[in-house]
């Protein structure tokens, strides 16, 4: 922590617009409104214009309500955006990053926003983000009307010992900022337009999350950063051939880029181009005979290409990367399928991947009966894929042992159900894991 280099020791961020995207749940609320009222249906552009002022604010401006009706439209809308609004947001790319450096570089990370502040804590735990904040202000569930000043203030810690800046993206938020004389940021990716942000008080305006960075954290002599940039997360998912990896890691991305990552898919054998040769080699046809060593050391190669060009290079970016097979792959296929032995396999890969070990190792299991029969429906079986059921069955020996000698490092998803169950595995596991390294 180098509490003296902080730009700013206090950081307050609007939420819709700002942390996270969430006209998707607003305008369908929005819309529930509208139906239950019996109002006229608005176009689809006005829906932009509900984004940040209060919902009373809105809803007499743009919907024309007045005193009861206001009362009971945001009813209507609290009703339905309890249930199903609330989650139909996603984090803007490169949030969690910055929070988790703000945080590291020792400033107070505050949220002031308009939103009810039961929500605002269910939307921010729902992505992992609930921990990085030092609190959380917004509104009680039945407050009729608050200015947004009022949340700043109250948002204030009592005693500040540096600058403070609110970030928000409408004017709202600009004004509160100065009736308590501190510094406003506006950015563009959200709901507002520059000229809004700039009439509102706006001293800097930010353009994309990475230009917040560079507002935020510590520069030294703007070139190298005291706040170092925070690797980021690699996972991978591991199983026999049939085990339904290949459904999951999409599934997986998906949740994840929604919740404010940067996401790098990627497979083993393979990655690029040259990690891609390797692999037509070892699934290749009529090359002759190829010895369990050369397989692994093949293996090896193709691994060290990936790790070097893919996955290193995107962790240092900040990414959560997935990939279908690592080095465990090898240890079960190379080590117990061709029996080398795994501890030979494990040295051999030493250099391969040096230090770039996964955060988080999942194992996806289903019976090898199971997995044969899924795999059946493949029409042509590569060179690995034809190599016979006692293969088949020391690799998925193989895999069962690893997870049951180190039950902290690899962690056994039930594949063997649906693929909505599997999924809901995998993701609890990611979430875990984000949220381990967000607290570290
Ligand atoms: P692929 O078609 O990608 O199979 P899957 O979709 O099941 O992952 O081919 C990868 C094959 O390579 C698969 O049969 C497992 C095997 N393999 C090894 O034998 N050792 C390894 O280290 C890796 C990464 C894969």
């Amino acid at each position: 922590m180098n509490n003296l280099s902080v730009k700013y020791d206090t950081v307050l961020f609007d939420l819709d617009g700002t942390i996270t995207d969430s006209a998707t749940g607003i305008a369908g609320s929005i819309r529930h409104v509208i139906q239950r009222m019996g109002l006229p249906e608005i176009e689809e552009e006005k829906l932009g214009l509900f984004m940040g002022p209060s919902l009373n604010e809105s809803f007499s401006r743009h919907l024309g309500l007045a005193g009861d009706d206001i009362e009971r439209a945001v009813a209507i809308y609290r009703d339905d955006y309890a249930v199903s609004g609330i989650y139909n947001n996603r984090v803007y790319q490169g949030i969690p990053n910055l929070l988790l450096r703000l945080k590291k570089s020792g400033a107070s990370v505050i949220l002031a926003t308009h939103k009810p502040t039961v929500y605002a804590r269910l939307i921010l735990e729902y992505f992992g983000l609930l921990g990085l904040f030092d609190s959380v202000v917004g509104v009680p569930l039945d407050a009729n009307y608050h200015d947004k000043a009022d949340i700043v203030r109250q948002a204030l810690p009592a005693r500040r010992k540096g600058r403070a800046v609110m970030i928000g993206d409408r004017q709202n938020d600009m004004k509160a900022a100065k009736a308590n004389n501190i510094d406003a940021i506006g950015v563009l990716y959200g709901y507002g337009s520059e000229s809004e942000l700039v009439g509102s008080g706006a001293d800097r305006i930010a353009a994309a999350v990475s230009d917040l960075a560079e507002m935020l954290l510590p520069m030294d002599g703007g070139r190298s950063e005291i706040a170092p940039t925070v690797n980021g997360l690699f996972m991978t998912i591991e199983g026999i051939d049939g085990a339904g990896k290949t459904t999951q890691v999409p599934l997986l991305a998906e949740r994840l880029t929604q919740m404010g990552w940067e996401v790098v898919t990627t497979r083993e054998p393979g990655g690029d181009l040259v990690a891609e040769k390797i692999r037509e080699l070892l699934k290749a046809d009529g090359i002759g005979d190829m010895t369990a060593e050369t397989e692994a050391y093949l293996f090896a190669a193709s691994r060290a290409q990936h790790v070097r060009k893919v996955i290193m290079p995107a962790l240092a970016r900040g990414a959560v990367v997935i990939s279908d097979r690592f080095v465990d792959s090898s240890i079960a296929y190379q080590g117990a399928g061709r029996e080398l032995g795994a501890s030979r396999v494990q040295r051999l890969n030493e250099l391969a991947v040096d230090v770039c070990v996964p955060d988080l190792v999942m194992l996806l299991m289903v019976d090898l009966e199971t997995a044969l029969l899924r795999r059946g429906s493949a029409t042509r079986l590569d060179r690995i894929e034809r190599s016979g059921e006692s293969f088949f069955r020391r690799v998925y020996d193989a895999f069962v042992g690893l997870a049951e000698e180190e039950p902290d490092r690899v962690h056994i998803v039930d594949a063997s159900r649906s693929i909505e169950e599997t999924t809901a595995q995998t993701l609890a596991l990611a979430a875990e894991c984000v949220k381990a390294h967000l607290m570290a």
